[in-house]
């Protein structure tokens, strides 16, 4: 089997090459990935001592690289992880994440018609159906939530789903959609909460939390992220929509107070600042389709998924370390700067 994976050099998509890596010995790998300020070869150094992984670089909404690509592997699956992930930068310039996550979805999706391969998954997230309120703790995203976006980049990614859908029924594509809730663990980029308020934490800086800190992620350890899109490639159904969780669901705060209790830091580095423009209040997934269809659970919990992680992080500093001294520090500076 030869496996397409976009966007491999990211956080998830690079858990997923070293997760397939060691189930699937055999599968030839191909990772196609822009190298953008999220993608890191470094993060690939392991699975590129692998005679049957190889790197790419390449943009996926680039036709010619796309196609000449496609031409030459001959894919059975491409998995796309391939984005523009973080919302407050899709606040500060929408654009590049109209041309990464529609426009790369879509000529993806067209080599894959020309070249007949076997099965397009789209990574996509629960951000599509908008949020839950915070008082009604008896509510969850299901398959059937209606669409219903707050930010450019949720806007992006279920435009992209609509189209993945539309290739299905038009073209009869065989695509399948996994649309997860927050991933944490190795390798996540120190933009995002968790690995930023690590990385903040033991320098001793102070921790920006939006608003009131009340806002609810429904938080997933990225290795069963991985577990779950495995099933779909292999045994999901064909045109379906599968949510990905586990009913992990935190405050950013009491996310923010675990962090700093497991690294003996004090709770007087937490800073309030300004909210997120259109903040959406909570996330929260219902994952009983994946669960019934294709028996997948979450096998890791918040408390152990933490724990590992900050225990990732605290003997991996050289990999985010040089992260946080480059360009970081500038962007660090132009988003919480006046704050
Ligand atoms: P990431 O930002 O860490 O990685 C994205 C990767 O895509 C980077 O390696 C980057 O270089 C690459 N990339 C960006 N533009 C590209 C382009 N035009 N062509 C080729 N490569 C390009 O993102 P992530 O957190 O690993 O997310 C991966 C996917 O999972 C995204 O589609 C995201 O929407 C989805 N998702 C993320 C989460 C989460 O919590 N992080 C949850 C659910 C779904
Ligand atoms: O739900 C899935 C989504 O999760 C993915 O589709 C996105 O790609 C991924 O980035 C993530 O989006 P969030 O916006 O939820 O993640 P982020 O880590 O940016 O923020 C998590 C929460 O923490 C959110 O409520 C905003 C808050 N936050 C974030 C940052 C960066 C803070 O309070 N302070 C911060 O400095």
């Amino acid at each position: 089997m030869k496996l397409l994976i976009t966007g491999g050099a990211g956080f998830i998509g690079s858990n997923f090459i070293y997760y397939i890596q060691d189930r699937y010995p055999d599968y030839e790998l191909v990772c196609l990935d822009l190298l953008t300020y999220a993608g890191n070869l470094k993060t690939l150094d392991k699975a590129l001592k692998k005679n049957n992984f190889c790197f790419i670089k390449g943009d996926i909404s680039d036709r010619e690289t796309v196609f000449s690509l496609f031409e030459t592997e001959k894919f059975d699956v491409v998995v796309n992880f391939a984005a523009e992930s973080h919302v407050d930068r899709s606040i500060e310039n929408p654009s590049v994440f109209l041309q990464t996550n529609i426009i790369g979805t879509q000529v993806l999706m067209d080599a894959c018609r020309k070249y007949d391969v076997k099965r397009y998954h789209q990574v996509s997230t629960d951000e599509v159906y908008g949020d839950l309120p915070l008082e009604r703790a008896d509510l969850f995203f299901t398959e059937e939530t209606p669409i219903h976006t707050s930010s450019p980049y949720s806007a992006s990614k279920a435009s992209a789903d609509l189209l993945v859908l539309a290739y299905y029924r038009t073209f009869g594509l065989p695509v399948t959609i996994s649309r997860c809730s927050n991933n944490y663990g190795p390798y996540h980029f120190p933009e995002k909460l968790i690995p930023l308020i690590i990385s903040r934490a033991l320098a001793d800086e102070s921790l920006p939390v939006y608003g009131k800190g009340l806002n609810v992620r429904d938080w997933l350890y990225v290795e069963d992220h991985c577990s779950a899109i495995d099933l779909i490639i292999h045994n999901g159904r064909v045109g379906e929509v599968y949510n990905v969780g586990g009913h992990n669901e935190r405050t950013n705060i009491e996310v923010v107070k675990a962090i700093l209790a497991h690294l003996g830091k004090p709770e007087s580095l937490i800073t309030y600042v300004k909210d997120r423009a259109g903040h959406d209040l909570r996330y929260a997934i219902d994952p009983t389709k994946i669960n019934n269809e294709l028996g997948w659970s979450h096998q890791t919990g918040f408390e152990d998924g933490i724990k590992k992680t900050i225990d990732w992080y605290l003997n991996n500093r050289s990999w985010w370390e040089d992260i946080i001294s480059g360009d970081y520090k500038n962007y660090y500076e132009k988003m919480y700067g006046n704050r």
